[in-house]
């Protein structure tokens, strides 16, 4: 089967229209049909006569299936993601789906286009966080069991990663990212003072938000949806400034065994 349509996977960044990268805005440019998540589709201006599909957290397999029907059908298709499409987001969904389907639509023109990702934004603002090795955890569990992410948060502590938490705390689950501390506290008993912890809220929007503690003081009642957490590493550091808002940075070098 061979079909004129196409598939773009993309990633509009976490936040303002100038993270979007220009090879995504082309794409959106071109596009007869945008598939995504409302509030990531409430983002963007329709171009022409291009169709919008907006659809719900939890729908995403229906709609990577939609998009990939629609493209085989001739239909020139973006799917949307925040920040970047491979992070926690739909590019995983759509090769889900395609792995299953018929075999001849794996002959379908698909590319995953890069964005932004939050931690990347996040770090940015904070100063350089991620400066060494680090890792990136979903604190979601609806996917995957709280015993797979709470095993990971404990391998990370005790490899000395920074870790970024991607969907840290939400209305359905209030109580994770206080589990998730806890469990970082007993990795660490004797830095959770000296752990530095970001909570990087809604970046790159108007009602941006960042503020910096440490593991020990780290409140969860802070932390919503929209927002990045960032455990340091032990080599991790924070340079005070007069106007408050301090730079957190890991150093590249990494002295002595911990
Ligand atoms: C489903 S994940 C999607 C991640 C996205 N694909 C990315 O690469 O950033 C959603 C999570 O990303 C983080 N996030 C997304 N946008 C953000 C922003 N503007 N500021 C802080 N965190 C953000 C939050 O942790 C949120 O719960």
């Amino acid at each position: 089967m061979t079909s004129r349509g196409w598939l773009r996977v993309v990633g509009i960044g976490p936040g303002p229209a100038q993270w979007i990268t220009p090879e995504v805005q082309a794409v959106l440019t071109e596009a007869s049909d945008v598939f995504g998540y409302h509030s990531y589709l409430d983002r963007l201006a329709p171009v022409g006569r291009q169709e919008l599909h907006p659809s719900d957290n939890g729908q995403e397999l229906q709609r990577a299936r939609r998009a990939l029907e629609l493209a085989l059908g001739g239909a020139r298709v973006a799917i949307v993601s925040g920040g970047d499409p491979g992070v926690f987001a739909m590019a995983a969904a759509v090769f889900e789906v395609l792995e299953r389907a018929p075999a001849a639509w794996r002959a379908l023109d698909i590319s995953v286009l890069p964005g932004v990702t939050a931690m990347l934004a996040a770090a940015a603002r904070l100063g350089a966080p991620l400066g060494n090795d680090f890792c990136a955890i979903n604190l979601s569990d609806n996917l995957k069991p709280w015993s797979v992410i709470a095993t990971r948060l404990r391998l990370a502590a005790q490899a000395d990663f920074a870790i970024a938490l991607y969907n840290p705390r939400s209305r359905a689950r209030p109580d994770q990212l206080q589990h998730a501390f806890e469990l970082l506290r007993s990795e660490r008993p004797e830095r959770g003072a000296q752990t530095w912890v970001a909570f990087a809220r809604a970046v790159g929007r108007p009602d941006e938000d960042l503020s910096i503690t440490t593991l020990a003081a780290a409140d969860p009642d802070r932390v919503d949806m929209r927002t990045l957490v960032l455990i340091g590493a032990t080599g991790t550091r924070c340079i005070e400034r007069p106007n408050g808002q301090p730079w957190l940075y890991c150093p590249r070098h990494i002295d002595e065994v911990r």
